[in-house]
């Protein structure tokens, strides 16, 4: 059975960096036997510009249809001062909740060959393998009310609302403890428990899952802690989970030890498994157009869709070998090359991932 993958390269990089995942899945095709339509539509920025809303109902069609999605990144300057229901990020998050993408994976690997590239120091993050669960279709990013009103003194006051139903907090403690499940086993839930109410109810709703998974060991931490112990002694952690904002922030915190955010893919799944894959980072309107991005993270993310929604999970490691083999030939893109080495274009790194994979013997 072939499956229908909906390519959303969106705005800026995007283009530049889904082009290099077009061409790694038709390489997939043609010698590796996976079946795969790919169809394209609009998100974001370009959205707006072309069909008058970030998320059209022709994307909308496209995305109920398709097994999964990729997306390269929405947003940038232009769209700064548009209305704020037309915003490029709006589109994302009316994508993800469209179509119920509640469990947002980021794993935060350090390659070993990039140990170098990190902020910290190597053995610091040295091995490092951190995967954070983020809740993505709740929270204070959709709470209600919300908007910009004028008080009765005539002061402006912008409000959300942080609110988790006790269901929204269980299906995403499930796939958490799955996932430590399937890893070393500990699991550390991240709240504000000490502040806020909703946090008080992520924690026990999290605390009475735990008996369902007597293998899975665990922990809370507050979310200023979190944040302090992930820059201290990151390899504490094997997986995280948190409500949307927290997972935000985290995450970009995680994906910086390893170097670089431009290595770390994601997945945004449903229920049932089809899922939205996208790199963690932005969509980078100072190098858009110009071969400069690092195209690996959305490569990752195509194994992630491998490994998640299409079932391929040998594909999955071969897209991942090949990427580790073209770090390890010593090819570096602009974010991750130290002083002194020539960095590779978009293109060129495509190419070398693609000749890595046809490389591959076993
Ligand atoms: C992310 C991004 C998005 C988010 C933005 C672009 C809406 O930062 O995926 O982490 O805040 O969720
Ligand atoms: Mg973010």
């Amino acid at each position: 059975m072939s499956h229908k993958i909906l390519m959303l390269p969106g705005d800026h990089i995007g283009p530049d960096i889904v082009a290099e995942a077009d061409r790694l899945l038709r390489c997939l095709a043609a010698d590796f036997g996976l079946q795969a339509e790919l169809e394209y539509a609009n998100l974001g920025g370009c959205a707006v510009d072309a069909e008058g809303a970030p998320f059209p109902e022709s994307t909308r069609a496209l995305a109920q249809a398709a097994d999964a999605m990729l997306l390269g990144a929405v947003g940038g300057p232009e769209w700064d001062a548009i209305e704020r229901d037309k915003r490029p990020e709006r589109g994302l998050l009316a994508i993800r909740e469209a179509q119920g993408l509640f469990a947002n994976l980021r794993p935060a690997i350090l390659f070993p060959e990039l140990a170098d590239a990190s902020s910290l120091r190597a053995e610091v993050v040295a091995g490092l393998d951190i995967l954070i669960v983020r809740e993505l279709t709740g929270g204070i990013y959709f709470g209600q009310p919300r908007g910009i009103r004028t008080r009765d003194d005539g002061v402006r006051e912008g409000f959300n609302t942080l609110v988790y139903g006790a269901d929204e907090i269980e299906r995403i403690g499930h796939a958490a403890f799955a996932a430590a499940s399937r890893r070393q086993g500990r699991l550390c839930s991240v709240d504000k428990a000490n502040v806020l109410e909703s946090s008080e109810l992520w924690r026990e709703v999290m605390s009475d899952l735990a008996a369902q998974y007597p293998h899975v060991e665990l922990s809370h931490l507050y979310v200023d802690n979190a944040a302090m112990q992930l820059v201290r002694a990151p390899k504490q952690f094997d997986v995280m989970v948190t409500g949307n904002l927290f997972g935000d922030v985290l995450s970009d915190c995680a994906a910086m030890l390893t170097g670089s955010i431009g290595m770390l893919p994601s997945a945004s799944l449903d229920a049932n498994g089809r899922g939205l894959y996208e790199p963690v980072h932005g969509s980078a309107p100072d190098i858009s157009g110009q071969d400069r991005a690092n195209p690996l993270a959305t490569l990752l993310s195509v194994a992630m869709m491998l490994r998640y929604s299409l079932n391929e999970s040998a594909l999955a490691d071969r897209v991942e070998h090949a990427v580790q083999a073209v770090l390890g030939q010593g090819l570096r893109s602009a974010d991750l090359a130290a002083n002194g080495v020539t960095p590779v274009g978009t293109r060129a790194m495509g190419d070398a991932v693609i000749a890595a994979l046809r490389a591959q013997t076993d």
